[in-house]
């Protein structure tokens, strides 16, 4: 039996048809992991999760292939992506308020779900409280009979994630589900994903900008830059032997006390209009040489689980 829930091949996003926001990407999501996804703002994490999806914008063209069991998503009709959705794969945004409709309380978006995926309602009350309860929400009935609007952050979120889970879907996307929230309540929500994750074997596809999020819950690091992979391995090898000189600036830019201040990343990410030949890290990159600036590094397999686009990374590199 195979432990892979989502096998993305050579995704590539254009805009308009010319700006080539994602290019190529090929990754795995394992049963039961949370893959985190980490780069900076613009470097395509959103979009990637929103194709998988089927929610890109209309002047978007995909190209490749992301198979989910039998189904390739990219390949399905709007009518067969519903059906999927919700059941096999759900999504859940940065922002919960605004991804509820603000004009029907909780209760009623809830039992929209049970009808739209036809799930037996006969046990509806008690599977709700039972998804609330488990999330920290101690009186899940005042709950559902609030407007979204009435909602904390917080509260919101767990709304947003119950939803999610309340066809049992094998994967969940989560947008940066914690950056609209103060650190305490984000840490309380990433303690929930952290449980789905153990307790029902759902697997996880955690995109965020913040490498603490990462270290907390994260099984396996996915490093986005200028819509490519720069990095993949799992979490332990990424703190302990980062390889790229992306991900190791990403770290050094990480907050780590009052003592310690952290490093920015000097300049700007390319812009997806800008055609780059060589690195897209290159005019960043305070270890370039010049082959950087001239040949487009391949994404390399250092061991057998950690995989980098650098000129600078041999195979072997990640086990000193
Ligand atoms: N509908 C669209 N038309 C044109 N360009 C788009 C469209 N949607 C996204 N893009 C571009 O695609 C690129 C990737 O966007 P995306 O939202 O995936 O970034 P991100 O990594 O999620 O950033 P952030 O951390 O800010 O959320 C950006 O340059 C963005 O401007
Ligand atoms: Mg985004």
């Amino acid at each position: 039996m195979t432990n892979t829930i989502l096998r993305v091949e050579n995704l590539g996003i254009s805009f308009d048809n010319w700006s080539k926001a994602l290019k190529d990407i090929s990754y795995c999501v394992n049963k039961g992991e949370i893959l985190g996804v980490v780069g900076e703002s613009g470097s395509g994490k959103s979009i990637m999760g929103k194709a998988i999806m089927g929610l890109l914008d209309r002047n978007a063209s995909v190209t490749g292939n992301a198979f989910m069991g039998e189904y390739d998503l990219l390949s399905l009709s709007e009518k067969q992506l519903c059906k999927v959705r919700g059941k096999e794969i759900s999504m859940v945004f940065q922002d919960p308020v605004s991804a509820l409709s603000p004009v029907d309380k909780v209760g009623k978006q809830v039992e929209e779900i049970y009808r739209i995926h036809h799930l037996d309602t006969a046990n509806m009350e008690s599977e709700v409280n039972q998804i609330f309860k488990d999330m920290g929400v101690d009186n899940p009935k005042e709950l559902l009979a609030k407007y979204p609007f009435q909602l904390s952050g917080g509260l919101a979120q767990r709304v947003m994630i119950a939803m999610a889970l309340l066809c049992k879907p094998k994967l969940i996307i989560a947008d940066e589900p914690t950056t609209a929230l103060d650190v305490t309540t984000g840490k309380e929500v990433l303690k929930i994903f952290k449980k789905i994750k153990d307790t029902m074997g759902t697997s996880i596809l955690l995109i965020t900008h913040d490498m603490g999020v990462i270290a907390e819950v994260a099984d396996r690091v996915m490093v986005m830059y200028h819509g490519e992979i720069v990095e993949i391995s799992d979490v332990f090898s990424f703190f302990d032997k980062a390889q790229s000189p992306y991900a190791i600036d990403l770290q050094k830019a990480m907050p780590v006390g009052f003592e310690k201040r952290f490093m920015a990343i000097k300049g700007e990410p390319p812009n997806i209009f800008d055609s780059i030949v060589g690195c897209a890290y290159e005019s960043r990159c305070n270890l370039s040489i010049p082959m950087c600036k001239e040949i487009k590094p391949e994404l390399k397999q250092l061991c057998p689980n950690h995989f980098v686009r650098c000129h600078l990374r041999e195979c072997g590199d990640a086990n000193e």
